[in-house]
């Protein structure tokens, strides 16, 4: 897949889609198009706009990447402060180079000594572009940089946009918004320290698209820090939309000779929601999820938190362990209370040595009871936070963030520790690089429980590049342990899913999704963390929370947490013979189809929240093989009497299944236009479908 430099315009051609821009005779880049494949040659070069006098040229151009200075009144991408004073970018392009699949547009502002890059990576097969921006200082002096989003996109039509987004909170992540921008502008941003519950650092721009139809475009940032997404639409119409590092509170001293690259997004054209997320499953797998597990599937897992809560010991976790792997699990995670004097969460955060009380001898004999059933072993930390009630603290009150003139807020009772200075970072890489190193340990779960606060680090001369640099450094920790210890998976938690963004899924092989796992609540939750996300890397367990909502069956329960990466969080010690063999059923065929779940390609056919049925369709690439998750909560008004129509399998393949005792055999034409009748009756409807291709 080519890219094109006709002159001085540059066109990312992708599989289906063209990104077009160019440079004017004055150096200004334009964005030209982004969105079908046309001609290359029908791109031409940009004529500036008119101009009067309350609207400038360079407030109306359509950039690729916009700065402040001169004539420029709305929201930019940099915003720059040189060292006499001087506030104003005064960039041009300066020249472009091409190796493989990745363009450089570089532009200088000479007087100063400051080199942008701008970046662009388009892939084989795939929808995708990928963009991040550089900044480099060839000057003597120090450059502040105020601002520096990662990209700007301009979406090509003038009738205003539907954006979509979340509004999410603990224990209701990725629950989904959709607003309309007439004017003005939208953010979506946090500035918590990590990307949050609320929102999510993407876009997902429509006019009237729904699954499987009509343009979407969307780009996401590969970033779990403090973010923003700011979209404007202007009074010509034309809608606008950056993203990158938050600026709030947020500068980054550059100084001579030195670098800063953005965080990357990528971004992308398709037909409908639906291909937009199977672009993205796939793409995920692929290009952004780290590679030592990315095309392996991922282990059923047992997490012992809801039954044990802090109260763990060898012989506790050891009868969990057993009834775990004799229902065919196959890693066992030992969540939070293993460690320091932890028997609540009031204490101990900091304090990465076994609590001696509760394993005596260590966790050797536990994790040995454990792997001698023939599971894998994994263990929670919360790297990144300390309790005031630890060693830790007690030994260094000066590795939190703090202010020496504010009583620090503590919020479930820890404060977060300053990645930022080096011993913190050394100390973090040490204690869970000593506890793989001493342990058969093949599974991280890691935690952050808490937003910043306080945010002093006396250490650094510029304290406000502190957002970007302590989530530099989970990522550098991250991928260092990786390196050293490569059978080690690692999952991102943050209170559930507050910090499962691509960016974190770019180091972290895969996400809890929410600490609510009422199997009502969490179809809503999971379909919206399908939209942007690779579905392999939704952890979803089945557990004993029923009721918040509805009661639900055991086996509802398997249906949905199916629909991801299986695991089981329920006190197993009380489940009946009859639960524990339901769990058997569920478990061995999720072996069966996991791989179509972890890597096919996901339909959403019927939406629990609109059509009250939730069916799922998920096909391998060949299409020979589908599984269909239907689940509804409870009927009303005596129906419903439904067709279940399919989606994504191959119209001349004939296909064969059993649904509801009956044996079918239709062709893929017959069963997406005229379907298969369902009688959703009574509460709990669940029924798993399996589709072989003749
Ligand atoms: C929050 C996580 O989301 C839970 O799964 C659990 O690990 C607790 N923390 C432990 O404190």
């Amino acid at each position: 897949m080519p890219i094109y430099i006709l002159d001085k315009t540059f066109v990312l051609e992708t599989k289906n889609s063209h990104y077009v821009f160019s440079i004017d005779e004055q150096g200004y880049s334009h964005h030209l198009h982004f969105g079908r494949k046309c001609s290359v040659d029908d791109y031409c070069y940009y004529k500036a706009p008119f101009e009067n006098t309350n609207h400038t040229k360079r407030d109306m151009f359509t950039e690729e990447f916009s700065f402040f200075g001169g004539t420029m009144y709305r929201e930019c991408d940099l915003k720059v402060k040189y060292f006499d004073n001087c506030r104003e970018a005064d960039l041009h392009y300066d020249s472009y180079s091409v190796s493989d699949s990745t363009l450089k547009v570089v532009f200088k502002d000479k007087h100063y000594g400051l080199k942008l890059s701008l970046i662009y990576e388009i892939f084989n097969d795939f929808d995708i572009i990928k963009r991040y921006s550089k900044l480099e200082n060839e000057s003597k002096f120090d450059t502040e940089i105020e601002r520096f989003y990662s990209a700007q996109f301009n979406l090509p039509d003038e009738s205003p946009y539907k954006f979509k987004n979340t509004n999410g909170a603990w224990g209701a992540e990725f629950l989904e918004t959709e607003t309309t921008l007439e004017g003005g502008c939208l953010v979506f941003e946090s500035r918590r320290g990590a990307t949050g519950h609320n929102t999510s650092p993407y876009f997902i721009a429509h006019q009237n698209a729904n699954e499987e139809s009509a343009d979407v475009f969307f780009a996401s940032l590969l970033y779990s820090g403090s973010f923003k997404v700011v979209a404007s639409r202007d009074v010509f119409c034309k809608t606008r939309v950056s993203l990158g590092i938050n600026d709030f509170d947020f500068k980054y001293v550059l100084k001579s000779g030195e670098s800063l690259e953005s965080p990357a997004v990528i971004a992308g054209f398709t037909k409908g929601f639906g291909n937009m997320s199977r672009e993205i499953n796939k793409f995920s797998i692929s290009h952004i999820l780290p590679k030592s597990f990315s095309k392996k599937e991922l282990p059923i897992l047992y997490n012992s938190w809801e039954a044990t809560n802090f109260d763990v010991n060898t012989k506790g976790q050891s009868t969990l362990a057993e009834i775990a792997a004799s229902i065919g699990a196959e890693l066992f995670v030992m969540d939070d209370g293993w460690f320091g004097k932890r028997n609540d969460d009031t204490k101990a955060l900091g304090d990465w040595y076994v609590n001696r009380e509760k394993f005596p001898n260590g966790l050797s004999q536990l994790i040995e009871n454990v792997n001698n059933l023939g599971l894998d072993f994994g263990i929670w930390i919360e790297p990144e936070m300390v309790c005031p009630d630890s060693d830790l603290f007690r030994a260094h009150p000066e590795y939190a963030y703090h202010y020496n003139t504010r009583q620090a807020n503590t919020i479930r009772h820890q404060l977060v520790l300053n990645l930022t200075r080096e011993d913190v970072q050394e100390y973090v890489y040490n204690s869970i690089d000593y506890l793989l190193s001493k342990y058969n340990i093949k599974y991280i779960k890691w935690d952050m429980n808490r937003p910043f606060s306080e945010t002093g680090a006396e250490n650094l001369s510029c304290p406000q590049a502190l957002w970007y640099l302590h989530t530099k450094a989970v990522y550098d920790i991250v991928d260092k342990l990786k390196e050293k210890h490569q059978s080690v998976q690692f999952e991102t938690c943050s209170s559930g899913g507050g910090r499962c963004d691509l960016g974190a899924l770019s180091h972290f092989d895969q996400a809890w999704t929410s600490d609510n796992t009422d199997a009502i609540d969490r179809m809503t939750i999971q379909k919206g963390y399908s939209l942007m996300r690779p579905v392999k890397t939704m952890r979803a367990w089945v557990t004993d929370t029923v009721g918040y909502n509805k009661q639900t069956s055991l086996d509802f329960r398997f249906n949905i947490a199916m629909q991801g990466s299986l695991g089981l969080g329920g006190d197993l010690t009380t489940y009946s013979k009859e639960e524990l063999e339901i769990c058997r059923k569920n478990i061995a065929l999720y072996k069966e189809i996991r791989s179509i779940v972890q890597f096919g390609n996901l339909y959403r056919i019927l939406d629990f929240d609109k059509d009250e049925i939730l069916f799922n369709l998920y096909v391998n690439d060949e299409k020979t093989q589908a599984v269909g998750f239907i689940a509804a909560r409870g009927t009303r008004f005596y129906r419903k009497s439904i067709n279940l129509k399919f989606k994504g399998l191959c119209e001349n393949k004939r296909y064969e299944f059993t649904f509801d005792n009956e044996k079918y055999e239709k062709s893929g034409a017959y069963l997406s236009s005229v379907g298969v009748a369902a009688k959703i009756i009574g509460d709990n409807y669940s029924r798993i479908i399996r589709i072989f291709a003749k």
